[in-house]
């Protein structure tokens, strides 16, 4: 089998972030979700991976390159437009040939990994295996609709009507007759090839699709509270390792990861949280579910339930920042220059959060 991710597409509901880099390599627990998803494909047994990138195909390729880490071969596969996940699907047959494969969309990150349904599908004479997985909001997604035996009858993307609340989740498994599928429809009123309508044509023309029920956590991480919710989750489930400094004074509880360089002076850390490597905290609390990535420094600050990417510098706030998505390169700190005012420098689509004047 071979594996194909897609890691194209725009990124518009993570502005700022993704206005420079692509949404697939925001870190969850300190690794990229997309790292996540080509490690869960290599675990399932398979090394020939696809990759479908669009706009930020030279940063992917910098942080991927040709697979060596994980001991995959990795293929990139441009595709000039995000004209819809049956469209990456079209484009990448040259790729895939006539083997059976596994399709995983860069940005989600499902607990437990795919091994055992590469297994089941790999064993099985489906001509396709989706999976899917009850949600609060069935609107946002595809959603199915099964029959009294648990048959597919109907794929619909995004209705407005949900006939059910089993949402599919971003990761399929198909053989060599969805190209015929791909090639057969037309695009959506959001002008895109929908791989819900390729599945729905596998049906209708009688192919074997298996619906697959996913019992654990998925998180699509399209918005920046799904970011937080699946930090939230996978630092849960991290095997904690102390591999920085920690001073006499600090207070680290034990399912805290130090990675390699970090320091952490007169602080208090609650788990789960994870701190990058070569980054400082001095004087700081950081509290549950909170991810801090490489090279950042937190002093006389707390933070909770958040996470700070590379580089970022936080630093005599005197209120806990909390549910919160901090980019590259920020630098958030006390200004001690007159007049006492916010004073901001915030990208486009920046998102704020003050206290009201009666709370301070
Ligand atoms: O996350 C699950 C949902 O993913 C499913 O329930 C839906 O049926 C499915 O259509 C899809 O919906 P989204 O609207 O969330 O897909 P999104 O546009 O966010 O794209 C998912 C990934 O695929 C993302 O990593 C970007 C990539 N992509 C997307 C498009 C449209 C491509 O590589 N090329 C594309 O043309």
């Amino acid at each position: 089998m071979k594996g194909l991710i897609l890691s194209g597409g725009k990124g518009t509901r993570l502005y700022p972030l993704t206005f420079t880099s692509a949404k697939q390599l925001i870190p969850v627990a300190n690794k990229p979700v997309l790292f996540r998803v080509i490690e869960a494909i290599k675990d399932a047994g398979i090394t020939e991976i696809g990759i479908v990138v669009g706009d930020t195909a030279e940063e992917i390729k910098r942080a991927v390159r040709r697979g060596g880490r994980w001991d995959v071969d990795i293929t990139f596969i441009p595709q000039d437009a995000p004209l819809g996940l049956a469209h990456a699907v079209k484009i990448s047959e040259d790729f895939l040939g006539s083997d059976r494969f596994v399709m995983f969309l860069g940005d989600n990150v499902i607990q437990g990994g795919i091994s055992p349904l590469i297994a089941q599908f790999a064993e099985s004479h489906y001509n396709s295996q989706i999976v899917l997985t009850k949600v609060d909001q069935p609107e946002q997604y595809g959603v199915a609709e099964l029959d009294q035996s648990g048959r597919i009858v109907r794929l619909i993307e995004k209705p407005k009507d949900p006939p059910s609340d089993l949402a599919l989740v971003g990761i399929y498994m198909f053989d060599q007759h969805i190209f015929e599928a791909v090639k057969a429809i037309t695009p959506s009123w959001r002008g895109e090839l929908e791989i819900t309508d390729a599945i729905q044509w596998l049906v209708n023309q009688g192919y074997n699709v298996h619906p697959y029920i996913h019992r654990g956590w998925w998180i699509d991480t399209g918005r920046p509270g799904d970011m937080l919710e699946a930090n939230s989750l996978v630092l849960e489930e991290l095997t904690p390792t102390i591999d920085g400094y920690v001073d006499r004074d600090s207070e680290v509880d034990s399912r805290v990861t130090i990675e390699q360089g970090a320091e952490v002076i007169n602080s208090v850390i609650r788990g789960p949280a994870i701190i990058g490597r070569d980054t400082r905290l001095i004087n700081a609390y950081v509290g549950p579910f909170t991810s801090i990535y490489h090279h950042c420094v937190i002093e006389n600050a707390e933070i909770s339930r958040s996470i700070v990417l590379e580089n970022s510098q936080i630093r005599n706030i005197n209120r806990r920042i909390e549910d919160s998505l901090i980019g590259r390169n920020v630098t958030l700190h006390r200004s001690p220059i007159r007049p006492r005012a916010y004073k901001f420098t915030l990208g486009d689509f920046s998102n704020v959060g003050l206290l009201g004047d009666s709370e301070h």
